[in-house]
């Protein structure tokens, strides 16, 4: 039997391609030219991303999981026995593995991701590493509204929100609170959150975290352009675009960019896009926190911070929020 036939339900909400022209053709007819990032992660891209969390100089993921393996005791204690936990942007089912081993016999387990095939592998997997958990997959942009069934098992569970990796630093500050707001809505009065934050720091750390010597988040960004060619049948050279990257101060925090190397003109669906030199698309935004500005953030969409917890070095935060 495949891991996948393990899963307690699996949810289908991938966007459609409709949708992917859609919005790449409005991001590329917007000034500045723009495109969502949520894109990136197709089967190539998110094994590219998998790739980015090994880098010596993207500290996030390894900070992060050190954290999360050092405070089990103390996070198991904040959620309480028999929870449900739904976690936003899945990605490889890695990181709630500590958590799930510290906590005190949690019920269920709902993956939330854009990436299908890669959801339904990574979920299927921790299903058959963890037989008495009830897995639930749901494939959708989790900005969208989904529905999360309680456990047969245990109706009446907890549920706690997973959210690592300061993924919602990906999101303008509006936009990021009105995402926490539904969270705090779906996870009901009495629910909780567990939340990495990615926390400001000197320009150098974080400029090189997003602009590797060995050329991988460059390589990431750059196959959003060759998905759109595959899917959408539009003409990017890939050889006429440099990835770019810069931390914005004013607004705290680090922007990727594509950045056009003369002038050209692109094809997308029939559409004629214009490029001048040195022009570029904006692909991804990574907010950076200070503890405070979050939690402020945190109360300002209904949750009341509980705890929080960072290394050694204040690279990194993650958080315990409860919805009152
Ligand atoms: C995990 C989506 C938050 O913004 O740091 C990594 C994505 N982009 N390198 C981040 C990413 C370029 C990552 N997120």
């Amino acid at each position: 039997m495949s891991s996948q036939a393990l899963l307690e339900s699996f949810d289908d909400l991938e966007p459609e391609t409709d949708d992917f022209l859609s919005e790449v053709l409005s991001g590329l007819q917007s000034t500045p030219k723009t495109l969502p990032c949520k894109f990136f992660y197709d089967e190539k891209g998110s094994k590219l991303f998998d790739s980015i969390c090994d880098l010596p100089e993207y500290y996030p993921t390894r900070t992060e999981t050190a954290l999360l393996e050092r405070i089990g005791d103390e996070v198991a204690e904040c959620i309480g026995p028999h929870a449900q936990i739904v976690e936003y942007g899945c990605g490889s089912v890695k990181k709630i593995r500590p958590v799930v081993d510290a906590l005190d016999r949690p019920v269920s387990y709902v993956a939330v991701d854009i990436s299908k095939e890669h959801l339904l592998a990574a979920a299927g997997m921790l299903a058959s590493d963890y037989p008495d958990l009830e897995v639930h997959a749901v494939c959708a942009d989790f900005v969208q509204p989904f529905e999360v069934t309680p456990p047969a098992a245990y109706p009446e569970a907890r549920r706690v929100g997973f959210f690592p990796g300061s993924t919602l630093g990906n999101f303008a500050p509006e936009a990021a609170r009105t995402l926490l707001a539904s969270a705090a809505k779906l996870l009901g009065s009495g629910g909780g959150m567990l939340i990495g934050i990615d926390l400001k720091k000197d320009v150098a750390i974080l400029e090189a975290a997003y602009d590797d010597a060995a050329g991988v988040t460059a390589a990431f960004n750059m196959n959003l352009l060759d998905r759109i060619n595959n899917e959408l049948g539009a003409d990017f050279d890939l050889d006429q675009f440099e990835h770019h990257v810069r931390y914005n101060a004013e607004l705290g925090r680090v922007e990727m960019h594509l950045r056009s190397l003369r002038d050209q003109q692109v094809t997308v669906d029939g559409n004629v896009v214009e490029f001048r030199e040195g022009e570029t698309i904006h692909t991804e935004n990574s907010h950076k926190f200070d503890i405070e500005q979050f939690q402020a953030m945190a109360r300002d969409a209904g949750f009341e911070p509980q705890r929080v917890w960072t290394d050694e070095d204040k690279l990194f935060s993650v958080h315990f929020l409860t919805v009152p």
